[in-house]
């Protein structure tokens, strides 16, 4: 059993053959932490771990006691994971250990996404009440390992079972201390267009956080940290990693404190918030995921790829193939017709595309982003038999069909606001701030969630819909609810979420064969929050095949391929202005979701053929580039960052493909080479390379390669004769495709 309880020192060990977690319930009942990291033997005693601290805080104002859910007021000087504001306006708490239960597999959260298991094997929870008795509240906290991952699922739900109201000021998923502070801190920031870019600091006294106050978890940062020692790499080294299951405003932080320990949090953002806890309800926390690696990031990356591919995303979409789709927005902005549609649809049929998704600008008088936000029914002019005639001759050109929403905004030239412009979020006595041109829908308002619901199942019930692009363009001002009293107006950000939640979940069950994809202006809210209902987001409206590196390469820390999507776009790039070849835009975007977003109508002969080509390739290759090990090879983060490589994997090491990517070309390179990681060192493999050619490089590489010298010596990636580099040019991509061959013997 992962989960083992020591009744002499009163210590938890969560345990399995990756990590153990250790808790220790202290002499005076606080809960204490002892220890995350690599595993230890389940027969150890660690209670005494805790040292001196096992009295817990007692007379022993501001040590360095690990704590597992801190709280302030009484003793402990650090942040807090919670605090609560009680009758009389305290907000001192000292909770104590009062019972626990140990349950196979895990539990859902009200209202909230969170990972699951299949069957009550997989993972093992550890429910702990503790009791802060003069507050009159139940703190109960969850946490669940799962047999074979590095991962600890945390979330905590609160009860006031007293008889006068509570105030949850601050309610962390999960608080994390550390004996030391020799680490780094890397995190995903970025903004619109360059989404996710790792950025690394050195822990120093004090607090360092990242978080979002807008309503969504944000282009700025994402709700991911990691911490990793100076010298760990891709492949070696200890690193934790926090992730959080949420959609909204989040805080992660590490705090360093006087005695060099770190205290790690993540949760919903405290600035802000104030959730009124009535008698005898309950609050509940998002879900907190914790890694451990001793292997790098690339083993922290592998924990999360499989534990949100594969249980956190649900339904047919979890594991199907996913389509490569032609999105029009790129192509036609608002401005097309039906006809102009269908020939779009008709050449990327041609091409081997296997679903048409219609962007932005079908519905109402959408001519541009002035309007019509909140009124989904087609706009006649554009599509005279509506969305189900559009559909229906989509799919009888042998497309499945797709299509874009926006449901919680609301444009003010639309017919939704004029009916109902109080459900616009806002505060009444001050005027709306516009974002692009719209407003948000208050989310936290159930007839707004019931309406949305009505109207988005006539359309999907309706017309034959595939799968849905559901956008998000603008963050909240105005925070702002009439269905809240004033005590309450600190829930509404929470209650925003929970609304987008609700109509996601019933949209989800209503019609379980749409695959959703989640946007907001590209990775505006690319988190695990969304992964439940979405399977896959877009990554970023930034599709230029060379900023597309860093994205992908850092929003791969945490997300796995199945769920970033990658379109190949048309060249002069529209974020970008920069023209790259189309072998590049397509080296680049094969890895993860494939898509186009061009006018494929406009292809020259020679790009047609060239395009049917990527997408025979890929398609015999889907598996790997949607499901495959992704392995980080090169940095775009590290040195100029003029180079980056990676690869995908299968999972029994058969098959891989490579992919090497070069900004500018220079001269003398000498014999650079590139070495590889997960194949079978014993296997020989058959290596080809894409766009096949009779350059240099191919000559080089093609051929029959064991997998020792592939990880030990490498792919040689520049050419060797210094004339040879004329030929490649900047922008340059090459993909390495790996066969592992039948060995002799297997095939008699
Ligand atoms: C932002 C998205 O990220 C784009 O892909 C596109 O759908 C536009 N919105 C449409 O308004």
């Amino acid at each position: 059993m992962p989960i083992t309880f020591d009744t002499t020192s009163r210590t938890f060990h969560l345990r399995n053959d990756k990590i153990s977690y250790l808790i220790r319930v202290l002499e005076n009942g606080t809960l204490g932490h002892l220890y995350f990291g690599g595993s230890l033997a389940e027969s150890g005693s660690y209670g005494r771990l805790s040292g001196v601290e096992y009295l817990g805080l007692s007379n022993r104002l501001g040590d360095p006691v690990a704590l597992e859910y801190p709280t302030p007021g009484t003793g402990d000087f650090r942040v807090p994971a919670l605090t609560v504001e009680q009758a009389n306006g305290s907000t001192a708490l000292d909770p104590r250990y009062t019972s626990h239960r140990v349950f196979g597999g895990k539990s859902a959260i009200p209202g909230l996404p969170s990972t699951y298991v299949q069957g009550y094997d997989e993972a093992e929870t550890l429910e702990i009440l503790l009791t802060d008795t003069p507050a009159s509240l139940e703190i109960r906290l969850f946490f669940a390992i799962y047999a074979d991952r590095p991962v600890i699922t945390r979330a905590v739900r609160l009860r006031n079972i007293g008889s006068e109201q509570l105030t949850v000021r601050c309610a962390m998923s999960a608080s994390l201390d550390l004996p030391d502070a020799d680490w780094e801190m890397v995190q995903l920031s970025g903004a619109w267009a360059r989404e996710c870019h790792v950025r690394t600091r050195r822990l120093e006294a004090g607090s360092q956080a990242i978080g979002s106050l807008r309503g969504a978890s944000g282009h700025e940062h994402n709700p991911f940290l990691a911490l990793k020692r100076e010298h760990t790499t891709e492949e070696a080294g200890e690193a934790y990693g926090l992730s959080l299951v949420y959609s909204g405003n989040f805080l992660a932080e590490a705090e360093v404190d006087q005695y060099q320990t770190t205290r790690l949090r993540i949760g919903i953002n405290p600035e802000g918030f104030a959730w009124a806890l009535d008698p005898g309800t309950e609050f509940c926390t998002p879900e907190a995921a914790l890694a451990f690696s001793e292997a790098g990031l690339g083993a922290l990356s592998d924990a999360y790829h499989g534990l949100y591919r594969d249980r956190l995303a649900r339904g047919v979409w979890r594991d199907a193939p996913r389509p490569i789709v032609l999105n029009n927005w790129e192509a036609t902005y608002y401005d097309f017709d039906e006809a102009r549609l269908l020939e779009i649809a008709t050449a990327a049929r041609d091409l081997g595309v296997e679903m048409f998704v219609l962007d932005d600008g079908w519905f109402g008088r959408r001519d541009s982003d002035a309007s019509s936000l909140g009124d989904w029914t087609a706009n006649k002019a554009k599509l005279p038999g509506g969305v189900e005639g559009i559909a229906r001759q989509i799919e009888a050109l042998g497309l499945r069909f797709g299509i874009w929403i926006e449901p919680e905004m609301v444009s003010q030239r639309s017919q939704l606001f004029v009916d109902h412009p109080d459900w616009a979020v806002g505060v009444p006595t001050r005027p709306h701030t516009e974002g692009r041109n719209q407003l948000v829908l208050d989310m936290a308002r159930r007839e707004v969630v019931d309406y949305l619901f009505g109207v988005l199942s006539d359309l999907l019930g309706h017309a034959s819909i595939s799968y849905v692009k559901w956008d998000m363009n603008r963050n909240i001002t105005e925070p702002f609810s009439p269905s809240l009293p004033a005590a309450r107006q600190g829930e509404f950000f929470h209650r925003y979420i929970l609304g987008v939640y609700d109509l996601y979940e019933r949209l989800t069950r209503a019609f379980p064969q749409v695959l959703f994809e989640s946007c907001a202006s590209g990775g505006g809210r690319f988190d695990p929050g969304m992964l439940q209902f979405a399977p896959q987001a877009w990554t970023s409206d930034d599709t230029d095949a060379i900023e597309r590196l860093r994205i992908q390469w850092g929003t791969s820390l945490c997300y796995p391929l199945s769920s970033m999507a990658a379109h190949v776009s048309a060249i002069p790039n529209h974020q970008t202005g920069r023209s790259t070849p189309l072998a590049t835009r397509a080296a680049v975007a094969f890895f993860g979701v494939l898509g186009y977003e061009l006018d494929p109508a406009a292809l020259t002969d020679e790009e047609r053929e060239a395009v049917s080509g990527q997408i025979a390739y890929y398609k015999a290759r889907r598996d790997l580039f949607q499901r495959g090990r992704f392995v980080r090879l090169k940095s775009p983060f590290e040195g100029d960052g003029n180079e980056t490589a990676w690869m995908t994997v299968s999972a029994d090491a058969k098959r891989a493909v490579v992919g090497h990517y070069r900004v500018l070309n220079g001269p003398q390179r000498g014999r650079e080479r590139l070495r590889l990681r997960g194949l079978d060192p014993k296997a020989s493999y058959r290596v080809s390379v894409w766009p096949a050619g009779d350059d240099p490089i191919s000559a080089a590489n093609s051929g029959v390669r064991g997998g020792d010298e592939l990880m030990r010596i490498g792919l040689l990636v520049a050419p060797e004769n210094p004339v040879d580099s004329r030929s490649v040019g900047d922008f340059a991509a090459r993909l390495f495709d790996l066969e592992a061959e039948t060995p002799e013997a297997d095939r008699r």
